[in-house]
Order: C-alpha cells, then sequence, then structure tokens
C-alpha cells in the first residue's frame, strides 16, 4: 500500500465525516416529540465527535501531502425516526470498518500514530454505533 492509496482512503473517510455531520444537523431538525427531543440531544453529542474526526483527517491528509475534501457524502433522507436510526447504525458500522482497513495501511507504512488514531475513531464510531442499537431496540 501506498501513502496515496492511504490519502484516497483517509479523503472518503473525511467525506463520509462531513455527511454524517450533516445527516446529524438535518436529522435533529426533523426529530419531534419526546423520543425525538433526546435523539436531538445525542446528534448533538455525536456531531461533536464526527467534527473532530474530520479536523484531524483536514490536518492528516495536508500533513502527508494530500488536499483534503470539502465535499460531503449524500445520504437517503428519511422523516421516519425508525428509518433514519437504521440508516445512521448502518453508516456507522461502515465507517467502523473504513478506519480498521485505513488504520492498518497506516501500520504497514510505519506510521504508529496515525494507526492508533484511527483505531481510536473506529471505536468512537462502534460507540455511536452502539448507542444506536440501543435507541433502536426501543422502537
Ligand atoms: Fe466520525
Ligand atoms: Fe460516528
Amino acid at each position: 500500500m501506498s501513502k496515496e492509496e492511504l490519502i484516497k482512503g483517509l479523503n472518503e473517510d473525511l467525506s463520509a465525516e462531513w455527511g454524517t455531520i450533516i445527516r446529524y444537523t438535518y436529522q435533529a431538525g426533523r426529530s419531534f416529540g419526546i423520543l425525538g427531543a433526546e435523539l436531538r440531544e445525542i446528534f448533538a453529542r455525536e456531531t461533536q465527535d464526527e467534527l473532530g474526526h474530520a479536523a484531524f483527517l483536514t490536518d492528516v491528509i495536508i500533513d502527508l501531502g494530500g488536499e483534503p475534501t470539502t465535499m460531503p457524502q449524500q445520504f437517503e433522507k428519511s422523516q421516519d425516526l425508525k428509518a433514519m436510526l437504521e440508516l445512521d447504525l448502518k453508516m456507522e458500522l461502515e465507517d467502523v470498518q473504513h478506519y480498521i482497513e485505513h488504520a492498518k495501511i497506516a501500520d504497514e507504512l510505519g506510521n504508529v500514530e496515525l494507526k492508533m488514531k484511527v483505531e481510536e475513531m473506529a471505536a468512537d464510531e462502534a460507540g455511536h454505533a452502539r448507542e444506536l442499537r440501543r435507541l433502536l431496540k426501543g422502537l
């Protein structure tokens, strides 16, 4: 694996992070009622995590000599809370997989700091997935 492939992979992750920030902000606006109030708090908290991930990826891509994307990954809009959360769970699990793959590439390239930080982001996304799974259980 080359540095260029790592930059490409991290840029896909960055696009996914921008997309998630927009998705959670949109979904918070579409959340009503008592469950909606709880969801808005969770979306607000998770958005802060995703913003941290996006800022980290932006810095790292520049440090690696790449150009960080500012294009968010598109998503399917829904007004149904259950459908929203199911999509979010699917996307979080995909993010976990991507970060695990990209941590491996960072490791192969001998970049221990990046490997560990990307693994940490995989763990953050797995935590988000766990929270979403618990919410879905109650629906
Ligand atoms: Fe994230
Ligand atoms: Fe996440």
